[in-house]
């Protein structure tokens, strides 16, 4: 399956958030993204994948009066379709919050058009030990490509940096995969998806120290299409051939 990366350049940003395992944060940042693209002003669409219906719930709770979130319940559709999901009209950010415990061919439909992955992972032993697994089936068995910059981890509920938690950063080094937050353990994120809001709706004086790590992961989201280019041009230039400049000519090496 191939894409065009200019059309794909122009239309919306899809954002996939998966990790096999429950309960190590997707619906947290599928909701906390979505409120930072609706405070930007336009509405976001949020697709609930997830047969719990988390996030549907999120957008059901969410007040009139905040910035609107368009909520889509796609539970069959992620299960059995491999038709790509859609935005709704008007929207720039497409958000899907996958289920715990999809098989890697699902996981190949959900994730082929993504523009950004971020799979949230929880540094408890047990966790690290089904994210190693899954990011290498990832790699290997849904042949995704990490070259093209769009997969990044965020550790998510960091209380405490265990041996296990430095063994996976070390895992993701040599992958090359980049961990481009560390969400602190906080009740702002419980008391956040219980209003149907995100930490950054909340006042500023409660969650002034998880901003800081949120905004890092919104810059990453933010430079898609930087991501995707670099990407891009990274390839092209694999492809050349190798150029020797010798004394006296040019060399093509193969
Ligand atoms: N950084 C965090 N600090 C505190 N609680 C969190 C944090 N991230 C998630 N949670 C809580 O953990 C539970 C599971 O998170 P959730 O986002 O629903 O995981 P998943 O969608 O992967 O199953 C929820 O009750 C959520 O509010
Ligand atoms: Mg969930």
């Amino acid at each position: 399956m191939t894409r065009d990366a200019n059309a794909d350049l122009r239309g919306p940003h899809k954002i996939v958030i998966l990790n096999p395992k429950g309960g190590c944060g997707k619906t947290t940042l599928a909701t906390n993204i979505a409120s930072y693209f609706a405070l930007e002003g336009t509405p976001p669409t949020l697709v609930d994948c997830d047969p719990g219906g988390y996030s549907m719930r999120w957008v059901d709770k969410r007040s009139a009066d905040r910035p609107p979130v368009y909520g889509i319940a796609a539970y069959d559709h992620c299960e059995s379709s491999n038709r790509p999901l859609r935005a709704f009209p008007g929207s720039r950010q497409l958000i899907v919050d996958l289920p715990a415990g999809l098989t890697p061919n699902q996981i190949f439909h959900q994730t082929y058009d993504a523009d950004s992955i971020l799979i949230p992972v929880v540094p408890s032993e047990i966790d690290i030990y089904s994210a190693a697994k899954f990011i290498a089936d990832l790699l290997l068995v849904a042949q995704f490509d990490r070259r093209n910059r769009s997969l990044a981890i965020v550790a998510n509920r960091t209380k405490h940096y265990t041996k296990s938690y430095r063994m996976l950063m070390r895992f993701l080094r040599s992958l090359e995969i980049p961990v481009i937050a560390e969400i602190r353990d906080s009740q702002n994120y419980v008391h956040a998806a219980a209003e149907g809001i995100g930490i950054l709706e909340m006042p500023h004086y409660r969650v002034a120290k998880d901003i800081e790590q949120m905004e890092r992961m919104f810059g990453w989201l933010d430079r898609w299409r930087t991501r995707r280019l670099d990407g891009l041009i990274a390839e092209e230039i694999r492809r050349l051939p190798d150029v020797e400049v010798t004394d006296t000519s040019l060399t093509l090496s193969h």
